[in-house]
């Protein structure tokens, strides 16, 4: 296999540090930069177990420097970006979107920009690069609870363990329903996602983009529903439910070798 020099962002993350331990066990060949700023989501403690890593590096950087970044791509010859640092907490968006616009747009933009000026700037331009964007399923607004009673198959999931559990509406996120976000935070990833199309269809950069559902798993941050939850009812707290528990989420269950796992269909 050929050798590769790939950054990925928001590798301190929750997600982010289950892609930087994949990457660096299972592609030795290849150089894994992982590149954030630390902010209160960061947790370089999520990967002491590969910092040591011959083909594994640390850079503690801001997704907005684009100089800084534009740099780094020309210094260890960038063949693919996977990008998932953001802000992501829906609760932190409501109280400051400007944040949320700065990192998850501007900052994605600063990302495309220096990666179509440093691939262009190669004889081979395009040629075996990519740009992967991390998004979510929140872009597409919400579904609706159909059948609160619980929908038997063929609108089970199956979990790991084999056994189905019932869904509760018969619609899905799909790539061909309407972006509708309601968020500032799906507003931001919304508009990321749209520049990301953008400089595809503009300028020919390889891109993909994809709109995962809820995470959940090891190294999440506390704050996030499955883990908050996890914390109250252990602390025998209450349990904080948006509007009357109508809403209808899915979940993936997010583990060491990144084997995304639908665990069901879930009221929250
Ligand atoms: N967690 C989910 O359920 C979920 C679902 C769908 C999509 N996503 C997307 O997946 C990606 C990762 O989500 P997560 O849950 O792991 O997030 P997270 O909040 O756990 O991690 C985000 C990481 O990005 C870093 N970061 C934040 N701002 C930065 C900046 N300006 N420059 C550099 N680094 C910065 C943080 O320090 C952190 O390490 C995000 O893009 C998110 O929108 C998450």
């Amino acid at each position: 296999m050929s050798k590769r020099n790939i950054v990925i962002t928001g590798g301190a993350g929750f997600i982010g540090s289950h892609v930087v331990r994949l990457f660096v066990n299972k592609y030795p060949e290849y150089n894994i930069i992982n590149l954030d700023k630390l902010t209160y989501a960061g947790n370089l403690a999520n990967l002491k177990d590969i910092e040591d890593k011959p083909n594994y590096k640390f850079v503690k950087m801001d997704i907005c420097d684009f100089d800084a970044f534009y740099k780094l791509m020309q210094d260890e010859q960038i063949d693919g970006i996977i990008h998932l640092a953001a802000e992501s907490h829906v609760d932190r968006s409501i109280k400051d979107p400007f944040t949320f616009a700065r990192t998850n747009v501007m900052g994605t933009l600063s990302l495309l920009q220096a990666a179509k000026l440093y691939w262009e700037s190669l004889p081979e331009k395009y040629e075996g690069k990519r740009f992967y964007h991390i998004s979510t399923d929140e872009v597409y607004g919400a579904l609706q609870m159909t059948h609160p009673e619980g929908i038997e198959p063929p609108f089970t999931t199956k979990a790991s363990s084999g056994k189905h559990h019932l869904a509760y509406g018969e619609q899905f996120f799909t790539e061909d329903l309407k972006y509708m976000p309601h968020s500032p935070y799906s507003a931001s990833k919304a508009s990321s996602d749209h520049f990301v199309r953008a400089f595809h269809d503009t300028y020919g950069l390889p891109t993909i983009v994809t709109n995962c559902s809820n995470n959940y798993g090891p190294y999440q941050f506390p704050e996030k529903l499955i883990p908050l939850f996890i914390n109250n009812i252990r602390n025998r707290k209450p349990l904080p439910v948006y509007g009357k528990g109508e809403n209808v989420r899915d979940w993936l269950y997010v583990v060491i070798m990144l084997v995304p796992l639908t665990l069901s269909s879930m009221r929250v």
